[in-house]
């Protein structure tokens, strides 16, 4: 087999996780600090796949190009396609099909995670030479994702967020294809969504008889479209995390399990218990930072207590009574215990925010 090229697909609109999606690509949404596309370009350069197409949206696109350059620091040479419209996964194959050319490819989309990589699945594509390869999981809310119909080992159908799923076998955002995947992607109709599927593509090519593979993942998987998805990968990956101390704990501090903490972090008076990782530059006063939470750059927390979040870049949270949990704050968020009368709530929150009270 000729050598595979990577797809990454880092358009699309992002509408389940705004108000974050609003100033910046879903696909940078950082995950224990390191924004989601990441993974993916690792994934495929460990599995020896260095020719990487990511496929962007006006919107985002100059961000994920920033983010990424030119694929060097991952081992990696990229190249950058348009999608002017997010009009579905097929449609953005077809959009790269230049790119691409005859080689066999593996497409990633931006937002999934793989714990294990794809390096046994690429050397199974290579070494059955199938004219796709799917990935399956099983999951409690097939709804939410394609599904697949399995008779023994052959995939006999594909359904996209089916009302009525045919099992709980969801497919998995990681896909190898042939060439044989462009003309099925010209043949399909747009869906109810009004997207060129590629389950639709496929399902294509399972009726047209060509040789389609499924494997299932045995590692975890997310798709980290939404909030809840977004904190649980968050906390999967941190459960690999490794203890380091890069920054400055104060003799009042304490750092208890797997914490990292980066150059320039600062503790003071403060309890952290991993797995947790405290970026750059961070400040911890009088605070604590409980398990599952990633504190990116330059972020402030002062006499507060933090659990199972993510805090952006430049966030601050300073004298809050109640402890944050479960949340997500975005880039430069202030959220501050004041003292002035009346009491009263004084926000200035964004589009689409959620805020919850006790
Ligand atoms: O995550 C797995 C699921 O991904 C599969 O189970 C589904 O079968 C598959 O259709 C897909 O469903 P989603 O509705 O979650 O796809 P989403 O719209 O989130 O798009 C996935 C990625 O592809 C995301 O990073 C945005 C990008 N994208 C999306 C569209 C529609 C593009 O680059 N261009 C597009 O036109």
């Amino acid at each position: 087999m000729e050598p595979l090229k990577g797809l990454i697909l880092s358009g699309g609109a992002g509408t389940r996780l705004r108000p974050i999606t609003h100033t910046s690509a879903k696909q940078l949404v950082p995950v224990a600090n390191k924004p989601v596309l990441f993974y993916g370009i690792e994934a495929l350069v460990g599995a020896g796949i260095t020719e990487v197409g990511i496929v962007i949206a006006p919107e985002t696109g100059d961000e994920i190009r920033e983010a990424a350059g030119d694929g060097s620091a991952f081992g990696a040479s990229i190249t950058y396609i348009p999608q002017e419209r997010p009009l579905g996964l097929a449609h953005a194959v077809l959009t790269a099909e230049r790119f691409l050319g005859d080689s066999p490819f593996v497409m990633y989309l931006g937002d999934n995670l793989l714990r294990d990589g794809i390096s046994a699945l690429a050397d199974a594509f290579r070494e059955h030479e199938p004219d796709a390869l799917i990935l399956l999981t099983r999951v409690p809310d097939p709804w939410h994702y394609g599904v697949a119909e399995l008779d023994g080992e052959r995939v006999v159908r594909l359904v996209e967020k089916p009302k009525d799923p045919p099992s709980d076998l969801a497919l998995v955002g990681v896909y190898m294809f042939t060439t044989a995947i462009f003309e099925a992607a010209r043949a399909i109709e747009p869906s109810w969504r009004d997207e060129l599927e590629i389950t639709d593509a496929i399902q294509r090519l399972i009726d047209g008889g060509s040789r389609v593979e499924s494997h299932t993942v045995s590692g975890w998987w997310k798709d980290t479209g939404q909030l809840a998805d977004m904190l649980e990968a968050n906390r999967l990956v941190l459960e690999d995390v490794e203890r380091r101390m890069d920054g400055h704990a104060d003799t009042e501090s304490r750092v208890e399990g797997r914490v990292a903490i980066e150059a320039g972090a600062k503790l003071e008076r403060s309890v952290v218990r991993g797995p947790a990782i405290i970026g750059a530059g961070a400040r911890v006063v009088d605070s604590y930072v409980g398990p599952y939470t990633s504190i990116d750059r330059d972020v402030e927390i002062v006499g507060s207590e933090v659990e199972h979040s993510i805090l952006l870049a430049g966030a601050s949270v300073r004298n809050l009574q109640t402890r944050i949990e479960a949340s997500l704050l975005g880039r430069n968020v202030n959220l501050a215990r004041s003292h002035e009368m009346p009491k009263t709530l004084r926000m200035i929150v964004g589009d689409n925010s959620e805020i919850s009270i006790p």
